[in-house]
């Protein structure tokens, strides 16, 4: 079993990247894959909106020559993408942005001459996220525009782990914080397990 994680904070020693260390040693301690992208490493260009990826049936088909096209095979490729970011402006960061537009369009095959597949159809998706808010009002429109990204693609929804970062005034990880977010790699896992049997 393989877990993608585009990571679309800047920050290397920030609060989503506090999370992540140890959602990804809860899935290494299960056997879990996983395959992490600094989403600020790679070259992912805005959506153009030209629509020559819906000519392209049997593959993403962008017409821009950037990283976008081996992102999206880390995607395709993986059984579950994990959607790591702060909030910004009350959704993911302009890197993962660009990235779910190119994906959102290049995946789903529906506006072309011919009707075609949805590229990630099967895959499951979450996210790790971490906002200024408290996450009900935070991470609210985050959420939703990640469930309706799965609607649209196929993709099965499968939560959001999101804490808040309360500033100066605490620091950001505590025990609580580490074993829930644990619980959720777990969660994540088992609830694959179960659908196959
Ligand atoms: C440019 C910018 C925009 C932000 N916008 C929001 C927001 O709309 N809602 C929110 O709850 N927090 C917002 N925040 C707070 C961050 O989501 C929060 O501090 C987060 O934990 C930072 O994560 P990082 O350390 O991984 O960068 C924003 C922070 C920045 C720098």
């Amino acid at each position: 079993m393989k877990f993608c994680v585009l990571m679309g904070s800047p920050r290397r020693e920030g609060n989503t990247a506090a999370l992540l260390r140890p959602f990804l040693e809860e899935c290494g301690g299960m056997g879990v894959e996983t395959e992490t992208v600094w989403l600020y490493d790679q070259a992912v260009n805005p959506c153009l909106g030209c629509m020559a990826c819906q000519d392209c049936l049997d593959g993403p088909g962008c017409v821009q020559d950037d990283d976008f096209e081996e992102v999206f095979r880390t995607m395709a490729g993986s059984d579950v993408i994990i959607l790591a970011t702060p909030v910004y402006s009350f959704f993911c960061t302009a890197p993962m942005k660009a990235l779910l537009d190119r994906a959102i369009y290049a995946g789903v095959k529906n506006y072309g001459a011919e009707k075609g597949p949805k590229l990630l159809e099967g895959k499951r998706l979450a996210s790790v996220a971490t906002c200024g808010y408290p996450p009900e009002k935070g991470a609210d429109l985050w959420e939703e525009g990640l469930k309706r990204f799965c609607r649209h693609g196929g993709l099965e929804y499968m939560g959001i782990f999101c804490r808040r970062d309360w500033g100066r005034r605490e620091p950001f990880m505590n025990e609580e914080r580490d074993r829930a977010v644990r619980d959720f790699a777990q969660a994540i896992r088992m609830s694959i397990r179960e659908a196959a049997l």
